[in-house]
């Protein structure tokens, strides 16, 4: 359905933000993205360098170790956070001359977030959870009902609508999680180790539905620490150190500081 929400870029008159894009095209670009983290006179380089670009209809995933700079970039792709330099395009808008209020107009229907933790609103029903983002929103409650009906069901979920998270098992939490993500028909859904927190069978139920989702046309970008999981994506990104690396490079890293910690 068509959302117009802000203002056109003068580039951009063909694709009024908010609807569709034809698959194929760029979603996300960023170019030298750096973000610095300073605490008590220590310097942190969360990311240097980073280039990225994701096509519509991609499924992508940001694999490296802990601490690699993983969760930063995908709160900068998701507006959480901003770069300390380099250039962000989201549809091709420049991200820094948004204000606050049109990021959150961003955030709110052109991003879907699912986190490790969930993120559930304790007492919040299931149907209020995935109703809230879009009370947000300009939309008839005839519309939001039918949205959250429609997510909950895609999720196998719409049997739990009255029960709060605290009564749902971890795997159904995250289920709740994502349908909250699609009620808004995002244009990317960002999950950031949607698994960690989820038993083997749970996950690998989570990452099945990913990988449906993705197959009827979802963009997804998604972190993770688990090379198993990151088979489903298209393509991966490697982090180390904050820099973007080969897969080759990535895996040398790996065992270079394996052994530094072993001797
Ligand atoms: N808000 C913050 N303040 C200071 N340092 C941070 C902050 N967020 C992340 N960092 C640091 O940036 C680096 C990358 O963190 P993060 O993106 O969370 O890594 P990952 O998700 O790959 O584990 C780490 O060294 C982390 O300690
Ligand atoms: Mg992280």
């Amino acid at each position: 359905m068509p959302r117009k929400t802000l203002r056109l870029d003068s580039r951009d008159r063909n694709t009024k933000r908010g609807e569709m894009t034809a698959a194929g095209d760029v979603l996300i670009s960023m170019k030298d993205i750096e973000r610095v983290f300073y605490t008590d006179e220590v310097e942190t380089h969360a990311l240097s360098d980073v280039d990225l670009e994701i096509r519509k209809g991609e499924y992508v995933s940001i694999e490296g170790p802990s601490g690699s700079g993983k969760s930063t970039l995908l709160s900068i792709i998701g507006l959480l956070d901003s770069p300390s330099d380099g250039q962000y395009l989201f549809k091709r808008e420049a991200v820094e001359t948004l204000n606050i209020s049109q990021r959150a107009v961003i955030r709110n229907r052109e991003i879907g977030f699912i986190f490790q933790s969930f993120n559930l609103i304790g007492d919040l029903t299931v149907y209020e959870n995935v109703e809230l983002p879009l009370t947000y929103r300009a939309m008839s409650g005839s519309e939001r009902k039918q949205r959250v009906q429609q997510a909950l069901e895609r999720v196998g979920i719409s049997h739990r609508t009255r029960h709060y998270p605290s009564q749902l098992s971890g795997g159904q939490q995250q289920r709740v999680a994502v349908a909250r993500a699609l009620a808004g028909n995002p244009s990317i859904l960002l999950a950031d180790e949607p698994t960690g927190n989820l038993d083997s069978q749970n996950a690998n139920a989570v990452m099945e539905l990913l990988g449906e989702l993705h197959r009827e046309g979802a963009t997804i970008c998604m972190v993770t620490h688990d090379p198993r999981f990151a088979q489903h994506a298209e393509r991966g990104i490697h982090l180390f150190d904050g820099r973007v690396v080969t897969k080759s490079e990535a895996a040398k890293s790996m065992a270079d500081s394996a052994a530094n910690r072993t001797f």
